[in-house]
């Protein structure tokens, strides 16, 4: 049977009556820019979180630069980035007015350490960008004691954990994308800041609307990036969702391995304490495509990411820096194949037999 690499529409067509009804509300409302839903959901996705303040921004990307700017970088500054990560991260840092100075990850965890990271700072590092790649929490509260605030990048990881503390809580603030392909995802474009400190979220709040508090002082050059309310509106229905869609994406991990995927491949390594949400489950090969062109022929979705990793891009060439061998090597070799939280254990069987049918 054929097996697509996601799956979006099953978990949303038992909310579609749910979110029709929300989108209602909103058209009788007639309020479509940072309105009660908007608010709401801010507070709806701070509680989940367990921080103080939520602020819902157009994307993921602007709610990263907004996030620098927030932390006090500032032009000419350095950010540790990694370069094995969605473009978007470094483009961020760079938009922010900063310098990305890209770092290794460990081949395990596919996420930076604090020993990469050390590599890469220099007098000007004023900030750390962390990613949560793939879903996988990244190191942020050991990543703390290097005495710089760190983002965490979370947009890939919505409904993980690290030590019983949300993806999204573990650093001095936490960016998200409701970007639709994303774990918790909106139908469009959206994002948030998440931050425990009073004054960076007043700053965010500023940022988000052109530098002002009040529409009529502009204390700031800021941004016009706010997320609306029927996007909001729409995620307020899906947030209850989020633990239940993560469990099913850790369930269909955990069968990937029980069937035997590791004899073939090389998993992804859970770091202790980390529940990670697999918004893709990558695994390594060394011929990736190969195996990718063998999966597909038995109708099988799998898709490498990042072969060309974001120091390598034609863009970043005036930030290009020291050798990262190991983003190098997991550029040419990951593989991401099927997930969703509603992939069926004989679904991950199928691609399991598939992929030992194809390395016999
Ligand atoms: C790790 C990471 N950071 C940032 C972004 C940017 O989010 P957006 O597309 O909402 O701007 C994405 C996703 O697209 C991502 O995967």
């Amino acid at each position: 049977m054929p097996v697509p690499l996601f799956d979006t529409d099953t978990p949303l067509a038992p909310l579609h009556d749910a979110i029709r009804s929300r989108i209602a509300e909103v058209l009788d409302r007639g309020t479509y820019i940072l309105g009660s839903e908007v608010q709401a959901f801010e507070r709806e996705l701070a509680a989940y979180l367990g921080v103080r303040h939520v602020i819902g921004v157009g994307n993921g990307t602007d709610a990263i630069t907004i996030g620098l700017r927030a932390l006090g970088v500032r032009a000419g500054d350095e950010v540790v980035v990694p370069s094995f990560t969605f473009y978007a991260t470094a483009e961020a840092v760079v938009n922010a007015g900063a310098r990305p100075v890209f770092c290794d990850v460990d081949e395990a965890t596919r996420n930076i350490t604090v020993d990469t990271v050390r590599a890469a700072l220099t007098p000007r590092t004023t900030a750390i960008a962390a990613v949560d790649l793939f879903g996988c929490p990244a190191p942020v509260p050991e990543l703390g004691q290097l005495g710089l605030p760190v983002l965490e990048d979370a947009a890939q990881a919505a409904g993980a954990s690290l030590g019983g503390r949300r993806a999204g809580s573990l650093g001095e603030l936490a960016t998200f994308s409701f970007y639709p392909s994303k774990n918790l995802a909106c139908f469009g474009d959206g994002g948030a800041i998440a931050t425990d400190d009073d004054q960076r979220a007043e700053l965010v709040r500023a940022l988000r609307f052109h530098g002002s508090r009040d529409k009529l002082t502009f204390e700031h050059v800021g941004y016009n990036s706010r997320l609306d309310e029927l996007q909001a509106a729409i995620l307020r229905v899906l947030l209850p969702e989020l633990d239940r869609w993560s469990a099913g994406r850790r369930a269909a991990a955990h069968a990937y391995a029980a069937a035997g995927l590791g004899r073939y491949v090389t998993l992804p390594v859970t770091p202790d304490g980390a529940e990670p949400a697999w918004h893709l489950y990558v695994v390594t090969h060394r011929n990736a495509d190969g195996l990718a062109g063998a999966l597909a022929a038995r109708g099988i979705q799998a898709r490498g990411y990042y072969r060309t990793p974001v120091h390598r891009q034609p863009a970043m060439a005036p930030y290009a820096s020291g050798p990262l061998p190991v983003t190098d090597r997991l550029a040419a070799t990951n593989l991401a194949l099927p997930m969703s939280p509603v992939i069926s254990a004989s679904q991950v069987r199928d691609v399991v037999a598939a992929i030992a049918a194809a390395s016999s």
